[in-house]
């Protein structure tokens, strides 16, 4: 199995090594990493890691790291994934080139990753966890129609826990 998703205006393909650099860039950008990382930068180390890890969670589970690419792009414009959120089960994330945001790019690449968890990986639920003060994010999950059951206090503040429920929409 391949596990790409397509959308109507996107391509998501997994992470490979060769997407290091690329994923440096994008997660380093100031505007990207304030609310994914907690505002930490992380070490190429720890992207190769997490590209190594995100490939055999697809080798063994169908989920991991897509990079997002418009249909007939040749460069990502962004990334969407899903990893476990401690051991409450899986959460979805997402980030935009701040060029790429305003398009509804991230609410439909995170509806396919969701769509793909409980369609194809037959979840029962997928979670998202986003800063309160992130309010782009809290846009996105509220568009997904995911539902909040829960907030935890995070390094920049309140974080509130979100679940698919029966508001889970596709389109
Ligand atoms: C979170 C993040 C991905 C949101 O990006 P975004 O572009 O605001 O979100 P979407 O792609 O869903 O786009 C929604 C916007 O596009 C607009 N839009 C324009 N054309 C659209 C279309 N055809 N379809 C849907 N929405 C469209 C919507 O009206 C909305 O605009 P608004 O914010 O002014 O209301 C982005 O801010 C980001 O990358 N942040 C850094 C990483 C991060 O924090 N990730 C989340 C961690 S939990």
């Amino acid at each position: 199995m391949n596990h790409v998703l397509t959308t109507g205006r996107l391509v998501l393909r997994p992470a490979t090594v060769e997407d290091q650099g690329w994923l440096m860039e994008h997660w380093t950008a100031p505007d990207v990493r304030r609310f994914l990382f907690d505002g930490d930068v992380l070490a190429e180390a720890e992207i190769a890691r997490t590209i190594a890890d995100s490939s055999a969670d697809f080798a063994a589970h169908g989920y991991g790291l897509w990079l997002v690419y418009e249909v007939g792009g040749d460069s990502p414009i962004g990334t969407a994934g899903l990893r476990p959120l401690e051991e409450l089960g899986l959460e979805v994330f997402y980030s935009l080139s701040p060029p790429a945001w305003g398009k509804g790019y991230a609410t439909e690449a995170a509806r396919a990753v969701v769509d793909h968890a409980l369609g194809t990986l037959a979840l029962p639920e997928v979670l998202a966890e986003v800063d309160e003060g992130n309010r782009a994010s809290v846009a996105v999950v509220s568009r997904l129609g995911m539902e909040p059951f829960e907030v935890v206090q995070g390094l920049l503040g309140p974080m509130t826990r979100y679940r698919t429920g029966s508001g889970f929409r596709t389109p």
